[in-house]
């Protein structure tokens, strides 16, 4: 038994390794900066984005942790000194006349970052990738302080009513882009409606001062999964620094994320919509993420896994973890020219929750998760997303972060 699965599993690793070094871009900006970075999968993605870089250095680590290190550098020399990292930057080629219009950059044409923010799991990453940096110990600690600087900047800028959660002002701030968690709070101004084009143009000129935004329109949410994005960066942080006040701030991510999201009755965590705060009583895999954070109870933790996870009416697919409950519906396992994360299984969320089951003790359904995505990557190739009901590969082909499944196995 041990045999095929180990022979699988090394030609798995070396696919793996031909995108990441397919999709590395590196050189030198015209403001002067040096940069190295994987692109999600080009021609189509072929900027750097936020939390993918994060993802790839992850898979990197594995591979070539040098580049790992130069990946998380480049994310962390993306910004502005006072903390701020952008969602997606353009480093070696500008964004496309038909797209740019439609980042959230402070002009229209010719910017070189976006001005809005990506889940922030820099810290998270910089800690996996120094821990697989052992001949430069100097790594873990040469960027505290702007870690610090960012995670700072985010409570400054982006949680205006100091309850602890963060705020994001377009829903591709999260990530997840197309979710239909966003459809009851942006209505015409989502995604994929033409509408989005007035919410970043409204960014624009208010220049995208969170504050003011905030103040000015209804039209923002404090997110889950971006939340838990940040408590997993504080709790890294933490560790690296040895300073504990990065953990009593995680603590309070996690506590509100428990007493102002969490709904005793489904055991689902719901975002909270513009200023009253509305729960936003949709179910996708970012419901489920509070799973992986240590300061949320364990019997509400096992309550995700048995009753979400593990449930075939819900997340419990064929392949992978649906991004979005197979119940809800507006559930769709399928491409779509104009939406992602309204169903498909994707591997970076994989990657989030699987080891937080097995901490629980879940193994075995652990481990078919793992096999289920193995196979079809195997049969597919790293593709962006896949079914999860039939396992087809969907979306971008050669995506840089799909090869974090090296990571589970
Ligand atoms: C899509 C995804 C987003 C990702 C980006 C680059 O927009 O929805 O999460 O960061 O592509 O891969």
């Amino acid at each position: 038994m041990l045999a095929p699965s180990r022979r699988a599993e090394s030609t798995l690793d070396r696919a793996a390794a031909r995108v990441l070094r397919a999709n590395w871009r590196e050189g030198r900006h015209a403001s002067g900066l040096e940069y190295g970075y994987t692109c999600p999968a080009p021609p189509r993605y072929r900027h750097m984005w936020h939390w993918d870089s994060c993802f790839h250095a992850i898979a990197w680590r594995l591979v070539d942790p040098a580049r790992a290190r130069t990946e998380l550098r480049t994310v962390l020399r993306s910004g502005r000194p006072d903390g701020f990292l952008p969602h997606t930057v353009f480093w070696d080629a500008p964004a496309g006349w038909r797209r740019a219009p439609l980042y959230a950059t402070r002009g229209f044409l010719g910017d070189c970052r976006t001005e809005t923010i990506g889940p922030p799991l820099l810290a998270l990453a910089w800690e996996l990738v120094a821990a697989a940096s052992p001949n430069e110990p100097g790594f873990a600690g040469e960027a505290l302080g702007e870690l610090g600087t960012h995670l700072s900047w985010l409570a400054r800028a982006r949680d205006p009513d100091d309850d602890g959660l963060l705020t994001i002002l377009v829903p591709d701030e999260s990530g997840l882009d197309d979710s239909p968690k966003y459809e009851p709070v942006y209505g015409r101004l989502t995604h994929d409606r033409l509408g989005y084009m007035l919410l970043i143009e409204r960014g624009r000129r208010l220049r995208w001062d969170a504050h003011a935004l905030i103040e000015r329109y209804d039209h923002h949410v404090e997110d889950v999964w971006m939340n838990v994005a940040y408590a997993l960066s504080l709790r890294a942080l933490g560790r690296l620094a040895g300073e504990p006040c990065w953990a009593r701030r995680a603590e309070r991510v996690e506590r509100a994320l428990l007493e102002r999201c969490y709904d005793e009755r489904t055991g689902l965590f719901f975002d909270l919509a513009g200023r009253d705060e509305r729960p936003v009583r949709v179910s996708t895999w970012s419901a489920l993420s509070p799973l992986v954070l240590e300061g949320i109870p364990d019997d509400v933790r096992v309550r995700i896994v048995e009753e979400q996870l593990l449930d075939g009416r819900r997340y419990r697919a064929p392949v992978g973890i649906p991004s979005v409950s197979m119940q809800e519906p507006t559930f769709n396992p399928c491409w779509d020219r104009f939406r992602c994360w309204r169903g498909p299984s994707w591997v970076n969320t994989a990657w989030l929750l699987v080891p937080a089951m097995r901490r629980l003790g879940y193994e075995a359904q652990a481990d078919r998760v793992v096999a289920s995505l193995q196979a079809a990557i195997e049969r597919e190739g790293f593709r962006e997303y896949y079914d999860p009901l039939t396992g087809e590969g969907l979306g971008a082909r050669n995506f840089g972060w799909s090869t974090l499944l090296m990571d589970l196995l």
